[in-house]
């Protein structure tokens, strides 16, 4: 069976079909988001966070993408799988380069992605001119965390809102195939949505976007501590983890995920 490709999601963005991703971390995990028709694994870096139990996301290294990525693949084999360049990994177009090639070689995910806006364009074009599919990721940047200040809404005032929306066309000219949007105003991950012609998919971003990402955890109700309000515990009125992906898969391809609580204004 062959993967999801770019073009298909490309089609999917065309004729308003729902794009469903999840992160995960290991094979068997894979295997059930795989056979419930999850179009995209994202392997995150928040698998320091809720596999690690690390504070954030920036102590994994490059070595545990490569070890999580490679346990995705062997468990999957529809989805499209997309692996988190880790912090600092691509502080040049030289070493993301490096850094991508291990996470497709050995890993052999199809997609890389990375945080950033303005600063990342020339590693995005590098990456793409050599043939590595990239997934973008603007808002809130978890690798940034202490430069943020913590886990905030970003976008809300007009000059940051304007830095975003110049941040996704400057990345999608640069070559960028995929955009994730995290913890964004819905009006503005709508206006980004529909100003590009690639993907959008948003995390805390509302429903008007091309697609919808979680993590797994969160959508099972097994992170420790308390759950983002943006995300829902599938699990709890599903009753078993295969029911709980495919009613979320569902809910995100129907458009009743998110609803209007589970974003910000
Ligand atoms: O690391 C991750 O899981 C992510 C998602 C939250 C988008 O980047």
């Amino acid at each position: 069976m062959s993967r999801i490709s770019l073009s298909r999601l490309q089609q999917m963005k065309q004729q308003r079909e729902r794009i469903a991703l999840l992160t995960a971390y290991d094979a068997s995990f894979a295997h059930i988001l795989d056979a419930a028709g999850v179009d995209i694994l994202l392997v995150g870096d928040s698998l320091g966070m809720v596999v690690q139990g690390q504070p954030s996301t920036l102590p994994v290294s490059l070595d545990e993408m490569v070890y999580h990525t490679a346990m995705v693949c062997r468990g999957s084999q529809r989805a499209m799988v997309i692996s988190d360049l880790p912090f600092m990994s691509y502080t040049s177009a030289e070493q993301a380069l490096h850094s991508a090639a291990r996470l497709m070689k050995e890993g052999g995910a199809q997609m890389v992605k990375l945080e950033g806006g303005a600063e990342v364009v020339e590693i995005v074009a590098r990456l793409s001119s050599m043939g590595v599919p990239v997934c973008a990721h603007l808002g809130l940047l978890p690798q940034s965390v202490h430069k943020l200040g913590g886990y905030k809404v970003q976008g809300r005032s007009e000059v940051d809102a304007a830095r975003i929306l110049a941040d996704a066309r400057a990345l999608q000219a640069a070559g960028a195939d995929l955009l994730v949007l995290e913890c964004v105003p819905r009006g503005l991950a709508k206006r980004v949505t529909e100003a590009l012609q690639i993907p959008v998919i948003g995390i805390g971003a509302g429903a008007g976007t091309d697609g919808q990402v979680l993590v797994l955890y969160d959508m099972l109700g097994i992170t420790p501590g308390k759950r983002p309000s943006f995300s829902q515990d599938f699990l709890q009125q599903a009753g078993s983890i295969p029911a709980a992906i495919e009613a979320y898969v569902a809910a995100v391809r129907r458009g009743d995920f998110p609803g209007p609580e589970q974003g910000f204004d």
